[in-house]
C-alpha cells in the first residue's frame, strides 16, 4: 500500500511467564491506509488485543513486544520512540476504545473532570476551553452538553460507550482503535453505536483498528479483514471477498460458524477441534491440526504471508507454488 496511515511489519509479542514463554503474536504485517476501516478477527485468545496493546504500546509485564516495527504516518519506527516521545503520540495521533466502558471511565470524577484531565494534558487549552472543546464533543456523540456534570453511573451502557468514543476523539487522533468496543452492549444499540462511528470517520477522516469476534458485524462495517489464528495473521482481504471467496481453511471454517447476512440460511459447520495450546507450536502451519486440507507441506513447511492477488494475502500452503 502507498502512504498508509499505519505499517506493521514482523510484530512479534511475547509472554514471559513461569509456566513457559509464549509467543502470543508472531510475525503480523499488515498496512491501514488513511480513512480505512480495518477489521481483525479471530477466536478468543488468537492475540488481537495482543497486537492493539502494541500500537500504542499500553503492555506491561509479562508481555513483551520483541520484534518488528510499527510505522505511523511514515514518521519512524514508534516500538523504537522513547517513553516521552511516546506519551505525546498516545491518545493524539492514535487512541483507543476499550471493551468496557465502565473500567474505561473513572466512576469518582463528573465527565467534565475526565474530558479536562485528557484535553487539558495534552494541549494548552485552558480550563474554560477545554470544557467548551468536551461540551462540543458530547454533541458530536449525541449526548446534550449538560450532562457534562453528571458521572459515568448517571448514563446508560450505549451513553456510557459514546462517552468513551468521545473521548478517544478528543485530540483529533489520526488513528482510533476499537477493541471489541460494543460487545456488552445489547444488539440494537451495537448497530446504533457503529452507524455512529462510522459517520464520524466519514466526517473527520481518521482510520480505525476495528477488533471484533462477530465477523458478520466487522463484515458490514470494515473496508478489509485480517483474520488471526494462534498469533499469526493467516488471511488478508477486503471484507467484501472474505467470506465469498476465502483463501485459507481456517477463514472458510470461521466463516461457516456465522449465519450469513442475506441469501439463503444454510447449516453452520464451524471449525472441529480446539485452539492451539501456545505453550507446544507446531513445525510448519499452525492450524495444521485443525485443518481439513492439510497435506505433507504443512507439518515441516514454516508458514508466511504471502500476497496472492492485488489486496489479497494468505499464508496458506495451498497457494505456495513452492511446498
Ligand atoms: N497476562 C497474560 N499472561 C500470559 N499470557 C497471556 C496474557 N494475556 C494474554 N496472554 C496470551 O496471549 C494470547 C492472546 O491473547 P489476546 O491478545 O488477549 O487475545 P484476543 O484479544 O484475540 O482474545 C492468549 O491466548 C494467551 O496465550
Ligand atoms: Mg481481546
Amino acid at each position: 500500500m502507498t502512504n498508509p496511515q499505519i505499517s506493521i511489519r514482523n510484530l512479534c509479542v511475547d509472554y514471559i511467564t513461569d509456566a513457559g514463554d509464549v509467543r502470543a503474536v508472531n510475525n503480523v504485517s499488515f498496512d491501514i491506509g488513511k480513512g480505512e476501516i480495518f477489521g481483525l478477527a479471530g477466536e478468543s485468545g488468537c492475540g488481537k488485543s495482543t497486537v492493539a496493546f502494541s500500537l500504542m504500546r499500553l503492555h506491561k509485564p509479562p508481555a513483551f513486544i520483541t520484534g518488528g516495527e510499527v510505522i505511523f504516518d511514515g514518521r519512524g519506527d514508534i516500538l523504537k520512540f522513547s517513553e516521552a516521545e511516546m506519551t505525546a503520540f498516545r491518545w493524539s495521533e492514535i487512541s483507543m476504545v476499550f471493551q468496557s466502558a465502565m473500567n474505561a471511565l473513572n466512576p469518582v470524577l463528573t465527565m467534565e473532570e475526565q474530558f479536562c484531565d485528557v484535553i487539558m494534558r495534552h494541549t494548552n487549552l485552558s480550563r474554560q476551553d477545554a470544557i467548551r472543546r468536551a461540551q462540543g464533543l458530547l454533541e458530536i456523540v449525541d449526548i446534550h452538553p449538560d450532562r457534562l456534570r453528571d458521572y459515568p453511573h448517571q448514563f446508560s451502557g450505549g451513553m456510557r460507550q459514546r462517552l468513551v468514543i468521545a473521548i478517544a476523539l478528543a485530540l483529533n487522533p489520526k488513528m482510533i482503535i476499537m477493541d471489541e468496543p460494543t460487545t456488552a452492549l445489547d444488539v440494537v444499540v451495537q448497530r446504533e453505536i457503529l452507524q455512529k462511528i462510522y459517520a464520524l470517520k466519514e466526517e473527520f477522516g481518521f482510520s480505525i483498528l476495528f477488533i471484533t469476534h462477530d465477523l458478520s458485524l466487522m463484515v458490514e462495517f470494515s473496508d478489509r479483514i485480517g483474520i488471526m489464528y494462534s498469533g499469526e495473521l493467516v488471511e488478508v482481504a477486503p471484507s467484501k471477498q472474505i467470506l465469498e471467496q476465502p483463501f485459507h481453511p481456517y477463514t472458510e471454517g470461521l466463516g461457516s460458524s456465522f449465519p450469513p447476512l442475506t441469501g439463503p440460511k444454510t447449516r453452520l459447520t464451524g471449525i472441529p477441534g480446539n485452539p492451539l495450546n501456545l505453550l507446544e507450536v507446531p513445525q510448519g502451519c499452525r492450524f495444521q491440526a485443525r485443518c481439513n486440507k492439510v497435506h505433507s507441506a504443512c507439518s515441516s513447511i514454516p508458514t508466511q504471508l504471502r500476497q496472492l492477488e492485488p489486496n489479497r494475502f494468505s499464508n496458506c500452503h495451498l497457494f505456495n507454488k513452492s511446498s
